[in-house]
């Protein structure tokens, strides 16, 4: 009787550890996960077609976040808001809202690349222009 139950508390022992060891390693699970350039990556997936897909956001939100630094005042000579002719004249010369967009995105003298929203789509970046320059 006395070597059965030792048995039985020997098992419950041993079962108890087991559930204990996947306890700890389920919370040891490291919170954040290396993404290696090349390889597939979990999430980064979702987080491209979040920011390129459904939760694009507008052109006046991408202004009041990154533009309005510079042009709502026209900082370091950059066109200002709702300045149409300021606007229409570098579309003029430089053949088009697409020529501006082009610039935008890789940066024209005193602004950085995207006009400082790295993570911006060219969608949002041509909303933002589009929001700016009223063309
Ligand atoms: C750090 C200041 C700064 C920020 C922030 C900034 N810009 Fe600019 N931007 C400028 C300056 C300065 C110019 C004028 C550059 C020149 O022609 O010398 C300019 C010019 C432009 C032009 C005209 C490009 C051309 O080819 O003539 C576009 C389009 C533009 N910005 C879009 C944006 C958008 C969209 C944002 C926000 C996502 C933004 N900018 C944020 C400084 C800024």
């Amino acid at each position: 009787m006395l070597v059965a139950n030792a048995a039985v508390l020997a098992l419950w022992a041993v079962s108890a550890q087991a559930t204990t060891n996947d306890a700890i390693a389920e919370r040891l699970k490291p919170v954040g996960e290396v993404c290696v350039a090349g390889q597939e990556c979990k999430g980064v997936g979702a987080v491209a077609a979040a920011a390129a897909g459904g939760a694009a956001r507008s052109g006046s939100d991408i202004v009041a976040k990154h533009c309005n630094a510079c042009h709502s005042v026209g900082l370091l000579g950059a066109p200002k808001n709702h300045d149409t002719a300021a606007w229409q004249a570098r579309a003029d010369a430089q053949g088009g809202l697409d020529a501006l967009l082009a610039s935008a995105i890789k940066g024209i003298n005193a602004m950085p690349p995207k006009g400082t929203c790295a993570d911006c789509s060219d969608d949002e970046m041509l909303a933002a222009i589009k929001e700016m320059s009223g063309l």
